[in-house]
């Protein structure tokens, strides 16, 4: 353990390559965070940070939901892997009729992956293999939109419209190409829910129709609402626009929900909230409450059934991944379903939604705010580049986020009316430091209590956590004598604790570690130290 907490001394030599980090800057200037609960991330020093992001859009039932932990220990000691290829185990199969309930009508079928990146890349080789086991094998040709983001692998930057994931990687797929994206300032500055103007961006569809003939297009794919590249809103019409033109030219259209699935709209999936069927449905993140990599490609029956007519011993399509369907990542998705469902979650963001739309929108007027852009709890706020440094308003805006968060969290921590949980939490976290320290006396001594707190609720009783034990937040409850001095309690408790059994004139018994008011770290130093020598 303290390898681990060893490591940030070194952290320019690391190995660790991040992904979509600027490594050098970072590992200069770390932002390490160590724990999360709730809504918030705690740094290593035990500084809570607002998670305003739910993680990467994907923590849509908050951080450290014990459902989940539950489910995933229990699944990993059942079964911890079984391999997905001519083998299935029953989770597989739970998982897939949970997610078909949910879905939008027909999308019943479902296809697991392990990220959003292969469950794009999956429904695009669905989509062309659909068209060849029905003879129309000349329809190869994906379409996407301009300054979409549908991951990183070869398939999802192919069909991207973000610049920078596509210039350095070479050629990519053949035979793509891209109608123009929606995003217009001109008409729709400062929405509330979708943009009045644009439906007819939709009709760009018709020039790739006219341009390359429709018997060559096997499917277009777009973000209800595109996410990476700013909030970008569908405007009213324009996805059932989309849908239309594809179905009749016969082209599969793909939603890549993998942002907006899961509530983030106000409704299970963004299909549903926008009235548009589409033919296949990519989503993650928010499946699995982001504990556990997962994705998932929902399809149309019909598209699935295409599949099934050749002979039954044959395989019927040639794709899938050795970790397609893990239990654990089932056990997980199924949890977090169950949060979703009973706790209402989508409905509550649709209820929430008006109010965060009115908070986000407040910020109208602040100095370079030059848009706002709502729906569901979904905001886009855009700055305004810097001067003389056209589209260069990253770095600004970075460093804006980061003295929102700093205040924001300075504020929390400075104020009066700091929740409990958060007390707590915090508590816990300097505790967890003090038992560092305090492991490295115990060195030549190895089962030594190292946490003792008076239990706030109960004056008369304290905890000690054994050294060995601290991490488990496992503990011992001790009944205090009145007016026994701390020190002395603890090493009759130490030596209970190395001897296994309670200690002489105590009632010891596990207890959860709860928390509870602090002794100050010095006092449990010098408290420590005393039990050592005793
Ligand atoms: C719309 C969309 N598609 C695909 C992806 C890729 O997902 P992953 O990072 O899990 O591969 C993302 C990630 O943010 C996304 O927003």
């Amino acid at each position: 353990m303290n390898k681990r907490a060893d490591f940030s001394t070194d952290l320019e030599r690391s190995s660790f390559w991040m992904p979509f980090t600027a490594n050098r800057q970072f590992k200069k200037t770390p932002r390490l965070l160590a724990r999360a609960e709730g809504m918030y991330y705690w740094t290593p020093e035990g500084r809570p940070v607002l998670d305003a992001a739910a993680g990467l859009w994907c923590v849509n039932a908050g951080h450290g939901r014990r459902e989940i932990t539950d489910a995933v220990a229990k699944q990993i000691a059942v079964m911890d892997y079984a391999p997905p290829f001519q083998m299935g185990h029953a989770i597989g199969f739970e998982f897939a009729s949970v997610l078909a309930a949910i879905a939008p009508k027909g999308l019943d079928r479902v296809f697991f992956t392990n990220s959003g990146s292969e469950s794009v890349d999956t429904a695009l080789k669905i989509a062309i293999a659909y068209h060849r086991v029905r003879g129309e094998g000349a329809r190869t040709r994906l379409i996407g939109r301009e300054r979409g983001y549908h991951g990183v692998g070869f398939g999802g930057i192919s069909v991207g419209g973000m610049v920078n994931n596509r210039k350095y990687f070479g050629s990519l797929l053949p035979g793509v190409d891209h109608i123009r994206h929606t995003h217009d300032p001109s008409r729709n500055l400062f929405s509330k829910g979708l943009p009045a103007h644009g439906a007819e961006f939709a009709d760009d569809l018709e020039r790739l129709v006219a341009l390359h003939d429709a018997s060559t297009i096997a499917a277009v794919i777009v973000e209800p609402i595109a996410g990476s590249t700013g909030v970008l809103l569908p405007p009213v019409g324009y996805l059932k626009r989309l849908r239309e033109i594809c179905t009749k030219h016969g082209i599969l259209l793909i939603f890549d929900e993998v942002i907006t699935g899961f509530g983030r709209t106000g409704s299970a999936f963004a299909s549903q909230e926008f009235g548009v069927v589409p033919d296949l449905i990519t989503c993650a993140k928010g499946l699995t409450n982001g504990a556990v990599p997962m994705g998932a490609v929902l399809v149309q029956r019909n598209i699935h059934d295409a599949f099934m007519s050749g002979p039954a011993g044959a395989i019927e399509l040639f794709h899938g991944y050795t970790y397609s369907a893990h239990p654990i990542a089932c056990a997980a998705g199924l949890a977090t379903q169950e949060i979703y469902r009973s706790e209402g979650l989508f409905e509550r963001a649709k209820a929430m939604a008006p109010y965060w739309a009115d908070a986000a929108h407040g910020l109208r007027g602040r100095r370079n705010v030059v848009d706002i852009r709502t729906y569901g709890l979904v905001a886009g706020i855009e700055l305004a580049s810097r001067e003389g440094a056209p589209g260069d308003a990253t770095a600004a805006v970075q460093q804006l986020a980061r003295e929102l968060a700093e205040r924001q969290t300075q504020r929390e921590g400075g104020h009066r009316e700091e929740s409990r949980a958060m007390q707590r939490a915090r508590e816990r976290a300097r505790q967890l430091r003090i038992a560092h320290r305090l492991g490295r006396h115990r060195v030549h001594r190895p089962a030594v209590g190292v946490v003792a707190e008076h239990r706030a609720d109960r004056p008369e009783k304290a905890l000690v956590v054994p050294a060995h034990q601290h991490r488990e937040r496992s503990a011992v409850t001790l009944e205090r004598r009145p007016n026994e001095p701390l020190v002395r309690e603890l090493a009759r408790a130490r030596k209970s604790i190395e001897h296994g059994h309670t200690p002489l004139g105590c009632s010891a018994r596990p207890a959860r570690y709860v928390g509870g008011s602090a002794i100050r770290p010095e006092d449990l130093i010098d408290a420590h130290r005393a039990a050592v020598d005793d």
